[in-house]
């Protein structure tokens, strides 16, 4: 109660320091702006997280336009699960506005960070162990989201072979490069289980440096998968609600491209060019 009534007064002070600040993005784009109104409208609910609805909107609305009625999302490292439950609540919210069923899997290894493997995985930062999951208390508070226990590199070759709904928006959490490197092996599955673009969140990619961590990974995955790319989503802060547009968390988006994927070139701009097309 007392966290709701300091959020409603943070956002009004919010609002006042942004008076003149619009909610209408600087340009318009068929790609991204056109959930913006929806987006706005879900913010509405302080359970709705600011950097993550828009992912989950995002990649839930342009299946829709694609004409894919289920799609599955993604949550590497859950540790404690706040976020998980988070993008639980909010896939329920996307589900009903939207009509796309949407699986979420959560994937750690239950007992905190893997053994560090060298300078890449930021030593100086992590230790084996740290953000351990209190398996049984997560689990009563999920409805919806599956939990994959395990080392990823243990677990995803299995998950891949279950053949999950295509996936359309992943957040990777993981903090380290050799698990990055793991997760990405589901960039590199067959197409049957990805969307032909799939929107990434990338925790821990402010405050670092190229050459280790998540962003290490990234460079790595781009130089070695001629067809498969992650990039910057560019200039996407101007897409969005002005008065959004400062946050640090849009430079955390990142596309990943399956350019090889059969599905790659089919028009996603087939609905119309009006903004407002979900409801
Ligand atoms: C920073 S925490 C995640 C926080 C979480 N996303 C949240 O919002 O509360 C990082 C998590 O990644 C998990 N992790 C790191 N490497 C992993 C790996 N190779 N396999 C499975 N889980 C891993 C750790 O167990 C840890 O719980």
């Amino acid at each position: 109660m007392i966290k709701r009534i300091l959020r409603r007064l943070v956002n009004s002070t919010m609002g006042w320091l942004n008076a003149g600040v619009s909610d209408k993005p600087l340009f318009h784009s068929a790609l991204y702006s056109w959930t913006n109104e929806d987006y706005l409208a879900l913010l509405q609910d302080d359970q709705c997280n600011t950097a993550v609805t828009w992912g989950i909107l995002q990649s839930a609305a342009t299946a829709k336009r694609l004409g894919v009625s289920r799609i599955s999302m993604i949550e590497f490292g859950v540790a404690g699960g706040n976020g998980l439950v988070s993008m639980e609540y909010i896939i329920k919210q996307v589900e009903a506005l939207t009509g796309i069923q949407i699986a979420l899997y959560g994937f750690d290894t239950g007992t905190g960070l893997p053994p560090i493997e060298d300078y890449r995985d930021k030593p100086h930062i992590h230790e084996a162990g740290d953000f351990p999951m209190d398996f049984d208390k997560l689990q009563a508070r999920l409805t919806k989201a599956k939990l994959i226990i395990g080392d990823i590199k243990d677990t995803i070759g299995s998950f891949v072979e279950s053949k999950p709904d295509p996936v359309a928006f992943i957040v990777f959490d993981v903090d380290m490069y050799s698990s990055t490197v793991s997760a990405f092996r589901l960039l590199e599955a067959s197409e049957a289980v990805l969307m032909q673009r799939v929107f990434c969140f990338f925790d821990d990619y402010l405050a670092c440096g190229d050459f280790d961590g998540e962003r290490l990974a990234v460079s790595e995955f781009n130089a070695t998968h001629p067809m498969r790319k992650i990039s910057p989503i560019h200039g996407l802060r101007y897409f969005v609600p002005e008065r959004l547009s400062r946050g640090a968390f849009w430079h955390k988006y990142r596309m990943a491209y399956i350019f090889d994927h059969s599905k790659y070139a089919i028009n996603q701009e087939l609905v119309q060019h009006d903004w407002v097309v979900l409801k």
